[in-house]
């Protein structure tokens, strides 16, 4: 997989573009979260490895196709990577879920680590770790660090939005970590925040704000 790959799916450019405005809802942004996260999904699932089964149809036996390997682990990074989470198991619900809980300091920017709870058996196990916002790349670059800790061997990371800021930083302290997101966008603020981003993804998801 490349560093980073930009879903330019029609569908997927429509719906952020929705989520983007100001004016849409709450449950409208939830309702497009879920939609978007799923054909995200579609797309960061694209190179796992396959092996057969041998089944019966109604007609005649074949070696089907089947996913390969032990169950993905999906990790959100508290606490918008849930709504993430939430579309992208509705496409892979079989994959086991783990949360690392980080926020950000809003004076230093840096992550501080709140809780971490992952499933077993990492190391074997393609590892999706979600948040919905790739910005200055701080929380994402330490949850990637603890869940290598944690030993996780192939990570890949899915966002909704990047700053080159993030991406460059991922890249340096995680080459062997794919990025997919919807957009890579113009910039960071001085807050931190992606420009022109969406605000405030963890508000905007659960109404906080
Ligand atoms: N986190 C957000 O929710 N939005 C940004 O623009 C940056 C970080």
């Amino acid at each position: 997989m490349d560093h980073l790959t930009v879903v330019d799916h029609p569908l997927v450019q429509h719906k952020l573009t929705l989520m983007r405005q100001q004016e849409t809802s709450t449950s409208e942004f939830r309702q497009l979260l879920r939609e978007i996260s799923q054909l995200l999904a579609y797309e960061v699932t694209r190179d796992l490895a396959m092996t057969t089964k041998r089944i019966t149809t109604p007609v005649q036996e074949m070696d089907a196709p089947v996913l390969a390997g032990k169950k993905l682990a999906l990790i959100s990074i508290l606490r918008a990577g849930n709504g993430l989470l939430d579309g992208v198991l509705e496409l892979i619900p079989s994959a086991r879920v783990g949360f690392v809980g980080l926020y950000r300091d809003e004076e230093t920017l840096q992550p501080v680590k709140y809780y971490f709870k992952v499933p077993e058996a990492l190391d074997e196990r393609v590892v999706i770790a979600v948040d919905p916002m790739l910005a200055t790349g701080n929380s994402s670059v330490a949850a990637i660090d603890m869940l290598k800790e944690a030993g996780a061997k192939n990570i890949i990371f899915l966002c909704l939005l990047a700053s080159p800021e993030g991406v460059a930083r991922m890249k340096d302290a995680h080459p062997d970590v794919p990025v997919v997101t919807a957009s890579m966008d113009e910039s960071l603020n001085e807050h931190g925040y992606i420009v022109p981003g969406l605000g405030d993804a963890g508000d905007r998801m659960f109404g906080t704000k």
